[in-house]
C-alpha cells in the first residue's frame, strides 16, 4: 500500500515507505526467529546483532570518530537541556547559550536550575530572523561549555557553519538536522538528536560524545542521566527501547544506500531551494528569514493575506498536503522536509501553493 498523504509535520516526521514497509515485513517474525523485535531480550545476541549494526552504521555516515561514544537512550531531547550541565558543569559554575529561538530558550531555561547561564548573543532583537555576527558574540573564557541549538525547528533558522569556540567543549541540538548533512563530529563536545524527525519513531534520543569531555556529575545525578555509565554499559544500564533502536538502524541503513548524508544534502538543498525560490518570488507568501541562515528542514512561510491562513490549511489537507500548520506559538505555515520527504512531494507543495494563490487573485 502507498502512503496516502504527503506528511510535512515537524515530527514526529513521515519515515520512508521503505523502512516501513521492511518494519512491517519483519513485524511478527524478525529473521525467522519466530519473534519479533519487539519481543527480543536486550541482553540476548539477536539484540546486540541489532544494536551493534545500528551504531556501526550511525558511525560510518558521519563518520564518527573512534574517540566518541555513541549513546542511544530513551526519552526525548528535552531530557537532555538538563542533563547535558549535569554532565558537564565538573565544578564550574557558568554555561554559554547561543539564543537563536525557541528550542534555545528552552534549553537555557532548564538548564538555569543548575547552572548560571551566560547568553553568548541573542536573536531576540530580530524576532528570531537571524543569527547574530560572531565577532558581536560573548563568550565566556571560564565557560563549562558552549550550547546552540544547529536548526531552530520552530523559527526555520538553521546555523550555515560550525560556531568556532575554541577549546571548549562545543555541544549542539540537532535533533531537526541531524543526517541531513554532512558534519565534522571532531569539531564537537556533545551532539544529540531526539528520533523522531530524521532518525525513526520518537522515544529514543543519539548522543555522539567525545570521551575526552566526560568527568564528574553534579551530585544527585541519576545513574541513567551519566553519559559516563551509559557508555560503559553500552546504553543499557537498564531496558532501552527495542523497537526504537531497531527501527533507527532501517534508517540508518536507508541513509546509506541512498549515497549518505553528502546525497541527503543535495537532495534537501534542492527541496528547500525549489520551495524558497518559488515564495521569494511570489507576493503573496512571506518568509522573514535572513537568507544565510534559512533552514533546509523547516521551511517557515506566511500569507500576505492572514486571514486566508485556514483555508490555505483546509484546502491543503483536502489535496493530501498534510500537517502544513506553523507551531502552536509561531502561527503561519511551516513546511518540513525531512530526508524521507520526497522531491516530488515539494514540487506537489508548490503547484498547490500557485494554484491557491491564483484562486485568490
Ligand atoms: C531542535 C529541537 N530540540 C528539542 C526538541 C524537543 O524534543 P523532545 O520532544 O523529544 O523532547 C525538539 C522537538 O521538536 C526540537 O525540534
Amino acid at each position: 500500500m502507498s502512503r496516502t498523504i504527503l506528511n510535512f509535520g515537524a515530527g514526529p516526521a513521515m519515515l520512508p515507505e521503505e523502512i516501513m514497509l521492511q518494519a512491517q515485513a519483519e513485524f511478527m517474525d524478525w529473521q525467522g526467529t519466530g519473534k519479533s523485535v519487539m519481543e527480543i531480550g536486550h541482553r540476548t545476541d539477536d539484540f546486540k546483532t541489532i544494536a551493534e549494526h545500528a551504531e556501526q552504521s550511525l558511525r560510518d555516515i558521519l563518520n564518527i570518530p573512534k574517540d566518541y561514544h555513541v549513546l542511544f537512550l530513551a526519552g526525548g531531547a528535552t531530557q537532555q537541556f538538563s542533563v547535558i550541565p549535569m554532565n558537564l558543569l565538573q565544578g564550574k559554575t557558568s554555561a554559554d547559550y547561543l539564543h537563536t529561538g525557541i528550542w534555545s530558550a528552552k534549553a537555557m531555561l532548564l538548564a538555569t536550575r543548575y547552572t548560571d547561564i551566560n547568553i553568548v548573543c541573542s536573536s531576540e532583537q530580530s524576532n528570531f530572523t537571524t543569527i547574530t555576527d560572531v565577532n558581536d558574540w560573548q563568550l565566556d573564557p571560564d565557560t563549562a561549555y558552549v550550547y546552540y541549538t544547529d536548526n531552530e525547528t520552530v523559527d526555520g533558522l538553521e546555523f550555515n557553519t560550525v560556531p568556532d569556540v575554541g577549546n571548549v567543549p562545543l555541544v549542539s541540538d540537532m535533533t531537526s538536522s541531524i543526517l541531513s548533512k554532512p558534519i565534522d563530529v571532531s569539531r564537537y563536545g556533545i551532539i544529540f538528536a531526539a528520533a523522531q524527525k530524521n532518525i525513526g519513531p520518537a522515544g529514543m534520543t543519539i548522543l555522539i560524545i567525545n570521551k575526552s569531555i566526560l568527568g564528574e556529575t553534579i551530585k544527585f545525578t541519576p545513574d541513567l542521566f551519566d553519559y559516563r555509565l551509559q557508555a560503559q554499559g553500552k546504553s543499557m544500564l537498564n531496558t532501552p527501547p527495542i523497537f526504537n533502536w531497531y527501527m533507527v538502524g532501517l534508517m540508518f541503513d536507508w541513509i546509506k544506500q541512498h549515497g549518505g548524508v553528502a546525497a541527503m544534502e543535495r537532495s534537501n538543498l534542492r527541496k528547500s531551494t525549489l520551495l524558497y525560490d518559488f515564495i521569494d518570488a511570489s507576493s503573496f507568501y512571506i518568509n522573514n528569514i535572513d537568507s544565510r541562515y534559512r533552514s533546509n528542514m523547516n521551511v517557515v512561510f506566511s500569507l500576505n493575506e492572514e486571514s486566508l491562513t485556514e483555508d490555505f490549511l483546509t484546502q491543503a489537507e483536502s489535496n493530501r498536503l498534510h500537517a502544513l500548520k506553523g507551531h502552536r506559538l509561531a502561527g503561519g505555515m511551516r513546511a518540513s522536509l525531512y530526508n524521507a520527504m520526497p522531491e516530488s512531494g515539494v514540487k506537489q507543495l508548490v503547484d498547490f501553493m500557485r494554484e491557491f494563490e491564483r484562486t485568490q487573485s
